[in-house]
């Protein structure tokens, strides 16, 4: 009879021994291929979610940049939307559109873009929604729709990825987590997504650092766009009263973190979460 815990503890212990055989091998410490040859205007940035009101502010910072936008979203008309804007104002875009909890989908979606600019240097997971719920409400559905679209999403979108970064040695992966992840009133089901993709991200930059391949978190706070909007007014009122700037962010806030980490200079920063909050989250 096969030792079905003798077998797995055998798979684990070779994939272990792989994994530090690869690190040893450190197939791309030259300094070329450690170094892009692309300058940011010939870069290719994946942005997820792009037809949302973050997305918006994001894309928009990237093509600035100079970098061509792969615009993806599971609405095809906020798709459209978000690359026709980035063309009129002079960048270059592609929109697709990908339901990111679809692993054959989001596949489909990487070898589009790679097909149309040949390769991809950034991506960005900004997809995903919401739904708030005290804790004895929150349901099984609505847990997996907020885990699936977010945290599952932004992991076939890196699984989907990743190859071409290696081919490039070279990649800036963002991934949007939330002050969510501290805990907030009827926020079960975000607050856990988030911490997932936080988590994912440090395993992820583990991975990747050896082949020139970064993995950060940026974590808004309280956004004056896209789902933030949705809640009751009072209620966000509060919350703002709260914020140490006495304000919310801006999409080019948070923006300007996500161009940060998705930039060259960047390079040594790996695994780690840059909050956007206007103090929010200091204490007193
Ligand atoms: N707005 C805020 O205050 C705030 C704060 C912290 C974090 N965030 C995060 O920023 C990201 C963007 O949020 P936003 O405020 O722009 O929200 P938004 O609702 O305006 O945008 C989300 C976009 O994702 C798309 N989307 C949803 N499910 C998808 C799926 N399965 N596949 C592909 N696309 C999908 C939607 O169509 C939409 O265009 C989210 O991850 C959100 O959790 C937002």
């Amino acid at each position: 009879m096969v030792d079905r815990r003798s077998e797995a503890s055998q798979n684990g212990s070779a994939h272990f021994k792989r994994v530090v055989e690869a690190m040893g091998r450190a197939p791309n410490r030259s300094p070329r291929a450690l170094r892009p040859e692309a300058p940011e205007v010939d870069r290719v940035a994946i942005v997820t979610g792009a037809g949302g009101g973050l997305g918006e502010g994001v894309s928009a910072a990237l093509s600035r940049q100079g970098m061509s936008i792969v615009a993806v979203d599971i609405d095809g008309a906020r798709a459209q939307a978000a690359a026709d804007r980035l063309v009129a104002e002079g960048g270059t875009a592609l929109a697709l559109v990908a339901d990111a909890r679809d692993e054959r989908e989001v596949a489909d979606a990487v070898e589009k873009a790679v097909d149309r600019f040949q390769r991809v240097d950034v991506l960005v997971n900004l997809a995903g929604l919401m739904r708030n719920a005290v804790l004895t409400k929150v349901t099984d559905e609505d847990f997996l729709a907020v885990f699936h679209s977010q945290a599952l999403g932004s992991l076939h979108f890196m699984k989907a990825t990743v190859p071409h970064l290696k081919r490039l040695g070279y990649g800036r992966i963002v991934n949007i987590s939330s002050i969510a992840t501290r805990g907030t009133v009827a926020g079960v089901s975000y607050g856990a997504s988030k911490g997932a993709i936080e988590a994912m991200t440090r395993s992820a930059a583990l991975e990747l650092a050896q082949h020139g391949i970064t993995v950060n978190c940026v974590a808004p706070g309280l956004v004056s766009a896209g789902m933030f909007l949705t809640t009751p007014e009072a209620f966000r009122e509060q919350l703002v009263s709260r914020i140490p700037m006495g304000r919310m962010a801006t999409p080019d806030d948070v923006a300007a973190a996500v161009r940060f980490l998705a930039s060259s200079e960047a390079g040594y920063i790996t695994g780690q979460t840059l909050t956007v909050c206007g103090g929010l989250t200091l204490g007193f």
